[in-house]
């Protein structure tokens, strides 16, 4: 070995010694990871100056080439581990200050989105849905804006016919029907009759919920915008007792407890005979109270036998089917049911109304 090469080694050694604690201290000096970088690329990067060092050891006996190699392996990793965990520390003191200007409060439950519901109708309308479709009604839908035929003449009501006035109607102007007079907002479900024998012919048993309109000076209990159900059931052989079995059913399961019915007469062209339904008051079971002004009962809707006139419109064979309608507003069974004593609440769109539901 040439002399020169006897101080490598000391040498060597004493340069990673050097280097290492130079590298520990400008460590401890760095602010930035910009800085940090910079000084990582200075003492460990491909020409820095741990490469620089270990150049000499080509220049060792073998004997001395492992030692030295091992010993600046050691200061590499060490090295390492130190600019790893300061790379770890400024990352989490930036974290910190960005957050620092800031007040906040790890307490705080988080904010929560408000979430909608189903609306008082909605939920009742379902309810009808689901009741009906247990004693095997379909559920059908019909335009809300309506030709004057299915809405008056289908329905047995001609144009001079009083029973025009029990309703007071929006007209569209001018968009009348080719061949079925002008354009209405439907006054009722009622059009979905003529509209369904028309498209299912006979045996037919279905409910229609739908939104209809009248031309009314809003109160408490008038608006011009509300919800109805038909019910229409035609077979042979059909009768009120029928009515009267379908309706007791239905209420008794929408309100959970046994309800009575009674039949009054009423008019409506398009049934004959017509009848008005009134269910047993629920508030007072039927020993009369301020709900049903003291009469034990409560007014429900409109029905009777179909009018041979509707079936022959719809184009039904009234000699061997006959059947019956209904039409009750959703919108007065939700304001019974909730205790509702406006009827404008439910379409103001006011949350404060809504969500007490
Ligand atoms: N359509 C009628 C109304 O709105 C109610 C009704 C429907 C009456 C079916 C009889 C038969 O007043």
């Amino acid at each position: 070995m040439p002399l020169k090469n006897l101080y490598i080694k000391p040498r060597m050694k004493n340069e990673l010694q050097q280097l290492e604690s130079s590298a520990l201290k400008a460590l401890k000096e760095v602010k930035t990871l910009d800085e940090l970088k910079d000084l990582e690329v200075k003492f460990l990067g491909r020409k820095g100056e741990l490469t620089g060092i270990l150049r000499g050891l080509k220049d060792l006996s073998p004997a001395e080439k492992p030692e030295m190699g091992a010993l600046s392996n050691t200061v590499k990793k060490k090295l390492e581990a130190a600019f790893a965990s300061k790379q770890q520390k400024l990352e989490n003191d930036s974290l910190e200050q960005q957050l620092s200007g800031q007040f906040f409060d790890t307490t705080i439950p988080g904010k929560s989105r408000p979430i909608g519901h189903i609306h008082p109708l909605s939920q009742i309308q379902e309810e009808v849905e689901r009741i009906f479709s247990q004693m095997g009604f379909s559920i059908a839908d019909g335009p809300e804006i309506e030709s004057e035929y299915y809405n008056f003449e289908g329905l047995n009501i001609p144009a001079d016919h009083p029973a025009r006035d029990m309703q007071d109607t929006f007209f569209i102007e001018g968009k009348d029907h080719k061949d079925h007079g002008r354009m209405v907002l439907r006054t009722h479900t009622s059009p979905v009759q003529v509209r369904s024998m028309e498209k299912y012919g006979a045996p037919l048993r279905l409910i229609v919920p739908g939104r209809v309109f009248r031309n009314e000076a809003t109160d408490a209990s008038h608006d011009h915008t509300f919800d109805q159900v038909e019910g229409i059931l035609i077979d042979e052989n059909i009768s009120i007792a029928h009515l009267k079995g379908v309706m007791k059913e239905f209420l008794t399961r929408l309100f959970g407890k046994e309800v009575n019915v009674r039949f009054r007469p009423g008019y409506f062209p398009f049934v004959e005979p017509g009848l008005e339904l009134d269910f047993s008051c629920l508030i007072c079971e039927g020993k009369g109270c301020r709900v049903c002004k003291k009469t034990g009962w409560v007014e429900f809707m409109g029905s009777g036998m179909i009018h041979e006139n509707v079936l022959k419109a719809g184009g039904v064979d009234h000699k061997k089917y006959q059947g019956w309608a209904f039409g009750f507003g959703l919108t007065r069974l939700v304001m019974m049911r909730y205790g509702i004593d406006d009827i404008r609440h439910l379409t103001n769109g006011d949350l404060r109304f809504n969500h007490q539901f």
